[in-house]
């Protein structure tokens, strides 16, 4: 198969979808790659790098999009790249259709095989390719804390793991998922006090065992949510309802109370995040007060390592991809129910039920689409 890596172009956006080793994988396995020239530089990967591996390097998006059965890319294609779009071509990359309903027309009106990475799902019907960035997110959730807690960045002036005689930050994590969990091991890491807050008590008390109690944990209620923010230093917000927004748990109301000076990283602020006072920023201008707190709620943390986010992106989905070019597009998807709920459209029609339901268009189930249309073929 022929597969095609094109730079990114999404503004701040300096990931790529396949780094160096990743090429070696497909050209061992009698796959074609074309790259597009310094596709990987934003990530540290050089386009020697990619010509070693076996790649070929292209300068024009175009003709990278033009040349590949299969397009891998980060990012959701931008307005530029949608006249790329074909039926015979397939698209495998983070899409969030239910949020960007011209990108959704155009794919359908392409006819693109459009497989979202972040609707597929393992046997346990966890998101594995989402999980990545998750991790990224949260680690690097607690290193801004720190960062902001600094007196020049507006922050209280508080030292992460404090000093012998002098108490550690106070950092309260709300969800115990995959960022919350990560952020927390962090925070741990720097010496902080961090309390974590769940509905899921299985969770938590699972936690606080392999953690060995050295966090506090408290059942996720307005009470609990209130008492521990009086006392944070930060807030970090990573709660998530499958599918739906965030839930409020720290109103404008409740901000008040909350020390001058101290943080919230509103990491699910890409659901709307979960206080009240969230709104989305960006790389270039992060931070914004309200109430004397100081909030953070950049939508893609791990942009901002492309380094790591590349190589923990391609750990998780190049397997899939490998499965695609091996066995085709259609015989990989048929043979994983969890792979084929990536599927989101197909030959011009909506095979993801959110994504229909979002833009009221027909919901056609994934296998029953591919079958119609080998039928019809
Ligand atoms: N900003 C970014 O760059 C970025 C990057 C990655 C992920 N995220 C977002 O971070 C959020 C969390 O992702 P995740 O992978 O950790 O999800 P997850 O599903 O692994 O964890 C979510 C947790 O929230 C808990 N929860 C639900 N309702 C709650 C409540 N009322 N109180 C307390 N906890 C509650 C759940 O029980 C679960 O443990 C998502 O919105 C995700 O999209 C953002």
């Amino acid at each position: 198969m022929n597969i095609g890596i094109p730079k990114e172009i999404k503004t701040e956006e300096h990931r790529v979808s396949i780094p160096p080793s990743g090429v070696r994988e497909f050209v061992k396995y009698g796959h074609t790659v074309y790259v597009q020239t310094h596709a990987g530089v934003g990530s540290g990967f050089t386009n020697e790098e990619y010509e070693d591996a076996g790649a070929i390097l292209l300068d024009e998006a175009e003709d990278v999009w033009e040349r590949a059965d299969m397009v891998i890319k980060v990012k959701e294609p931008q307005p530029q790249e949608y006249p790329f779009m074909r039926p015979d071509l397939v698209l495998f990359t983070y899409l969030h259709l239910a949020a960007d309903e011209q990108l959704t027309y155009a794919m359908l009106e392409s006819g693109v095989m459009g497989i979202a990475y972040e609707t597929v799902e393992d046997n346990e019907h966890r998101l594995p390719l989402l999980e990545p960035m998750s991790e990224v997110a949260g680690r690097m959730a607690s290193q801004v804390v720190s960062h902001y807690l600094e007196k020049h960045e507006g922050g209280r002036g508080v030292l992460m793991g404090g000093v012998p005689g002098v108490s550690p930050a106070n950092v309260v994590v709300l969800g115990a998922g995959t960022v919350g969990t990560n952020a927390t091991k962090v925070a741990l890491g720097m010496g902080a006090k961090v309390t974590l807050l769940d509905i899921n008590l299985e969770r938590l008390r699972y936690l606080d065992d392999v953690l060995d109690g050295r966090l506090t944990t408290l059942y996720s209620n307005h009470d609990n949510i209130t008492q521990a923010i009086k006392s944070a230093d930060a807030v970090i917000g990573s709660v998530l309802i499958t599918g739906a927004r965030a839930p409020m748990l720290i109103t404008r109301e409740m901000l008040p109370i909350m020390p001058k000076g101290s943080i919230i990283v509103d990491v699910a602020v890409d659901q709307g995040g979960c206080v009240e006072t969230t709104r989305p920023t960006t790389h270039s201008h992060p931070t914004y007060f309200v109430d004397d707190v100081l909030h953070y709620g950049v939508a893609n943390m791990p942009g901002a390592v492309p380094r790591t986010s590349s190589l923990a992106l391609s750990n998780a989905t190049l397997r899939y991809a490998l499965k695609i070019a091996n066995l085709g597009a259609h015989e990989a998807l048929e043979r994983d129910p969890g792979f084929r709920k990536g599927l989101n459209t197909f030959a011009g029609q909506c095979t993801h039920p959110a994504v229909a339901k979002t833009f009221n268009l027909r919901y056609v189930e994934p296998q029953m689409a591919m079958d119609s249309v080998l039928v019809s073929g």
